[in-house]
């Protein structure tokens, strides 16, 4: 760009001020955004916005400025002043360069991943698994793959590496990603080895993070990594065999980091994001095509349940549930996930019964979230939950606060005694209060689902960019308290239901 500096030299003269304003004006009427402002004594300033040039102010690859020229006509003098403007400012990420044994070691053994199945054909594809092909008219092609659960570390890795404001400065960072493979690691020993084996890798890694001069900085506050496990599997109570997991949370550099998993534990450090599910689209288009089908779907069933009964869990519901749905006449469309085939892991089945479906029911499993939660917001399907520990209490990011708006909550203990109907409870539900909650459902797509991490959505914010908002506030809200004088870690890492429950009487649930 022409600058009109050589008038500076003959500022005095009045026609040359005025030449040069105007010329000025002109240059500048160029470019995006430009106001004019006239301000008292007739001094009048013109604001030039977000205007990227290449200028040896501007250091970063996002560079944007904004000029403010302001004019005296008292003393005939134009300033022009510059403001860098930095659209990654607060938002970089330094990813840490981990030895390979943290993660891409572990992927390329995939066959030892886990005990009861080989998770190899599902580690293609950036960690999508393989595409669906010939989805029918149930699903799109080419944005559905067969993604396993325990992949999210994986995905959400890929994707990180496509975020804009990445840094190899770890100065600039407001927070720093750990790219470990935490639930993979564990998912190799949690069945027959002794904890020195399951331990290992938890404590290796914290010995590289706190020797390191990021960790310095902050003592790992602005630290944060994601595991594809429940948090539970890294909690481990007691040094003995026959406890679960392992105890990488309950280690001291752990304390001082934020944790990213499918389902959170009550500690405050500790947050869940979704699973990762079938659909990753790659454009904003394929999510909006997606929405609109869902609107004109017709939903012959009342609800749906895909799962299996757990004879063996004290207190589960779901033999109840299963109980209720076959005896429903109709209403209600059960998909056994223990029946041969295993349907309940194929894409088009389960989207098939759940597109169907007015109402989808999700009573705790194992523990207390499931995939399914996200497969049916994906069908456009209102989940039903028996537990506030399934997501209210969880996705605090993700979900909206008001859980009404989304879901229906029927609480566990009134279908286990057999005091309520689902049945009933669900045709309870008006025509009108259906419509709404199905409408936001379908608006909560793109927040549930990571896009494909081989190419990018336009204006949509999908599960993986919340997140990382969502760490960048946690990481800005400590570094405040940390300038106010406050001790950082206060709350940062306590073990408090109430914390994390938006609805305290909930509390008795836990
Ligand atoms: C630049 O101008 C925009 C538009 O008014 C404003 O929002 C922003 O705060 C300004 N930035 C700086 C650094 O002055
Ligand atoms: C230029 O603008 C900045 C930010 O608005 C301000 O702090 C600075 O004093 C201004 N400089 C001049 C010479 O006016
Ligand atoms: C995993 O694979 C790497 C090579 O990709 C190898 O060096 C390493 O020993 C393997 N680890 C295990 C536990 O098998
Ligand atoms: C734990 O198991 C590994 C191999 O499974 C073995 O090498 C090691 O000695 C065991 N450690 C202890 C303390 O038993
Ligand atoms: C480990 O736990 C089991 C079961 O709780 C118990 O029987 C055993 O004595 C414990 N072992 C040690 C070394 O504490
Ligand atoms: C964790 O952070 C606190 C400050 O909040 C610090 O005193 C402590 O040493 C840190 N722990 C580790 C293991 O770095």
């Amino acid at each position: 760009m022409e600058k009109p500096i050589l008038c500076r030299k003959f500022y005095k003269q009045l026609w040359c001020v005025t030449f040069c304003f105007f010329f000025c004006f002109f240059v500048l009427f160029c470019f995006d955004y430009l106001s004019l402002i006239s301000g008292k004594n007739g001094v009048t300033t013109l604001l030039v916005y977000n205007f990227a040039i290449n200028n040896q102010r501007c250091n970063h690859h996002l560079c944007n400025i904004n000029e403010t020229i302001t004019y005296n006509p008292d003393s005939s003098e134009v300033i022009r002043n510059f403001t860098e403007l930095d659209s990654c400012s607060g938002k970089y990420i330094y990813v840490h360069d981990l030895p390979i044994e943290f993660n891409d070691n572990v992927l390329s053994n995939c066959s030892l991943l886990v005990k009861w199945f080989d998770m190899c054909p599902f580690t293609i594809n950036s960690g999508l698994g393989p595409q669906v092909r010939n989805p029918g008219r149930v699903l799109m092609e080419n944005c559905w793959f067969a993604t396993n659960q325990f992949l999210l570390e994986v995905i959400f890795r890929n994707r990180m590496n496509q975020y804009k404001c990445l840094t190899k400065d770890s100065t600039l960072a407001s927070a720093i990603y750990v790219p470990f493979y935490a639930g993979l690691d564990i998912g190799r020993y949690l069945w027959g080895y002794n904890i020195s084996m399951r331990d290992s890798s938890a404590l290796d890694l914290v010995k590289w993070l706190a020797q390191k001069p990021e960790w310095k900085k902050m003592w790992g506050i602005d630290h944060f990594f994601v595991a594809g496990r429940i948090g539970w599997d890294f909690q481990r109570q007691k040094d003995n065999d026959s406890y679960w997991g392992s105890k990488l949370m309950l280690l001291p550099e752990s304390m001082n980091m934020t944790m990213l998993s499918i389902e959170a534990t009550s500690w405050s450090n500790e947050i869940a994001i979704p699973y990762p599910t079938y659909f990753h689209p790659s454009s904003d288009a394929e999510v909006f095509q997606w929405q609109d089908r869902l609107r004109s779907q017709k939903r012959r069933y009342l609800f749906a349940f895909a799962g299996a009964p757990r004879p063996s869990m004290e207190g589960s519901i779901r033999e109840e549930i299963i109980k209720q749905c076959i005896a429903s006449k109709g209403k209600c469309k059960l998909l056994d996930c223990n029946s041969v085939g295993r349907k309940c892991d194929k894409p088009v089945e389960v989207i098939k019964v759940f597109q169907k479906s007015v109402f989808c029911l999700q009573p705790p499993g194992d523990s207390y979230t499931r995939r399914s939660t996200f497969d049916s917001i994906l069908a456009g399907c209102i989940p039903v939950f028996f537990h506030p520990g399934s997501a209210y209490a969880q996705y605090l990011w993700h979900l909206p606060k008001d859980y009404k708006k989304y879901s229906v909550f029927i609480p566990e203990n009134n279908v286990k005694n057999g005091k309520v109907s689902i049945k009933q409870s669900l045709l309870h539900v008006s025509k009108d209060q259906v419509l709404a909650m199905r409408e936001e459902v379908i608006r909560l797509i793109p927040r549930v689902i990571y896009a494909n991490p081989s190419s990018k959505l336009e204006t949509i914010e999908d599960a993986f960019d919340i997140a990382v908002k969502g760490i960048l506030d946690r990481v800005e809200h400590v570094r405040r308290e940390f300038k106010k004088g406050m001790n950082p870690s206060i709350g940062f890492a306590q073990e408090n239901w109430k914390l994390k429950l938006r609805e305290h009487e909930w509390i008795n649930f836990f």
